[in-house]
Formats: structure tokens, sequence, C-alpha cells
């Protein structure tokens, strides 16, 4: 017997919590606006959480999630979808954005501002009441599903002028802002991610802070959360916990030399 072909809603359900230590009230807001039918933005630097975070709500609320990474060459088609040839026939493929629209999933786009322009077009009329997605190629209107929720990714850090988010489309979300957890949270998450005992996690906590504290000369980002937890896994690995820290937070921070020799004086002092 032929097993049954999973609806596409269970696809995208995240079976098992992923642990997610909240460090405010980040929780309740979101699914207030979860409820409120509102999108949300969550704003904050690399490796802290938010797509963690996402996966977290999506668990807690029931609702399947389907991400998509969004890069310079993504068009508004790969978002709603294509025809395809199929058995000499043409078929209709709805793109992520479209089966999220129609399951009442919460779709995350992440990094929206690397997307082309053309997507603003599609995102707008979805993410104010009408919640209405348009699919041009089909002649086709679209009304949300009433659980369908967009939630988009933003790092202010990097931005350049010429590819900031447009005020009508930042306007459009509640917007989360993200940090780096405080470090008895964030040693707990290192020591839980990384599988090490919170006393050396503490440590590496202990060194991304003042590595953060010396952003301004020269480093665009602090060390981040994900960092911290790979030196964690490396150590766990077998890896001196020196060269872990060079390997897995001081190296991929920057190239700039100076700035390796006053990371490599922290560690010294840490280690
Ligand atoms: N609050 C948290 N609770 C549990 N784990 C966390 C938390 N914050 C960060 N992490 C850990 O740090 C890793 C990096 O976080 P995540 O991938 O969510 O970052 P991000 O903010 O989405 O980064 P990017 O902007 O680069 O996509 C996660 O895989 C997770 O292991
Ligand atoms: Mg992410």
């Amino acid at each position: 017997m032929k097993a049954a072909m999973p609806s596409p809603a269970s696809r995208h359900i995240i079976d098992q919590a992923p642990f997610y230590l909240s460090s405010g009230d980040e929780v309740q807001q979101f699914e207030a606006a979860f409820r409120a039918k509102l999108p949300v933005m969550l704003k904050g630097p690399t490796g802290c959480g938010k797509t963690r975070f996402v996966a977290f709500m999506a668990h807690r609320l029931g609702r399947p999630l389907i991400t998509v990474s969004c890069h310079e060459d993504l068009f508004a088609s790969d978002l709603l979808g294509r025809y395809l040839l199929k058995n000499d026939e043409t078929v209709w493929v709805d793109g992520p954005l479209t089966t999220a629209v129609r399951i009442g999933a919460i779709c995350y786009l992440d990094e929206i501002v690397e997307a082309r322009k053309d997507t603003t077009v599609v995102i707008h009329p979805l993410t104010d009441d009408r919640r209405l997605l348009s699919i041009d190629k089909k002649g086709e209107l679209v009304q949300a599903h009433p659980d369908f929720m967009m939630v988009i990714s933003y790092n202010p850090g990097y931005q350049s002028v010429l590819k900031d988010l447009k005020q009508s489309t930042r306007q459009r979300f509640v917007s989360l802002v993200f940090r780096y957890p405080d470090e008895a949270r964030e040693t707990e998450i290192v020591a839980h991610e990384g599988g090490i005992e919170m006393g050396l996690a503490a440590r590496l906590v202990a060194l991304a802070t003042r590595i953060r504290r010396i952003r301004e000369q020269g480093l665009t980002e602090g060390a981040s959360t994900r960092l911290l937890i790979y030196a964690a896994l490396l150590i766990q690995g077998g890896v001196d916990p020196v060269t872990a820290c060079r390997s897995a937070i001081c190296q991929p921070l920057s190239d700039d030399e100076r700035l390796q020799e006053t990371m490599e004086e922290l560690i010294q002092d840490f280690f």
C-alpha cells in the first residue's frame, strides 16, 4: 500500500520544540502580532537568535514555517511560483510565499533588503489590512489564510543607503529588536548548544563581551552568539580553547592584522 502523502502544511510543521531562551517579552509581542494578523520585522546583528526565535514561535503557535533566504537574484516570481513543463503539459507550481499564504504558514523572508525591488510590489498588499497576494502570471488574487503571517529579518548594521528598506515597507511591520543576550543567558545558550560546561561557556562569553567593546576600532559587527557556539563545538571536539577561539571567533571577524593582535591579547587574558 502506498503511504499517504503528507499535506503541504504538515510538511512544514516543526515537530520538536527548538531550544530558545527568551531575553524579554518578544514571545508575548510576537503572539499578540500573530493574533492581530500583523507582520513582524526582526532587527538585529548576525547570529543573535532571530532564525531560532522564528522556529520557536512557529512551533509554539503550531503553524508551519516556510523560510526563504533572500539574495540579490531573488525575483518576485521566485516567491510567487511559475509555470513548469511536466509531461508535455504546462502546470503552475506555487512558490514558497504562495504556499504559505494558502496554507496559513509563517513565511520568514530572511535578509529582505537583499531581494530585488520587484518583491515589494508583492509584499505590500499582503502586509497591510488587505492581506492579498496577486499572482499576475496566473491572473489570480489570493486572500491570505487567517493564520498566514509574514516575518522578515533585517540587519541594520550592514545596510548601505542604496539597499535600505523603503519607509513604505518598513512602516508595514511591527519591529522587534534583537541584541546579543545578556552574559548569564548567553552562557546558558553556549553551554547548551555547544555541549560544554557552564564555566567554560562563561569564559567564551566574557571574551565576546570584550571583543564587542572594541567594535569602534573597526569591527563592523561584534562576535555573534553563533561564533561562540562554534568555538564551544571545536573545544568539545578536542581543539584547545585558544586555537578554538582564534579559528571560530577572531578569524571570522576580521582580516585586519592590528585587530587580530588586539583580539589575540584578549584571548590570552581569558584562556
Ligand atoms: N536566545 C537563544 N536561544 C537559543 N539559542 C540561541 C539564542 N540566540 C542564539 N542562539 C543560538 O545561536 C545560533 C545562531 O542564531 P540564529 O541562527 O538564530 O541567528 P540569526 O540572528 O538568525 O543570524 P543571521 O542574521 O546571520 O541569520 C542558533 O543556531 C542558536 O544555536
Ligand atoms: Mg538567520
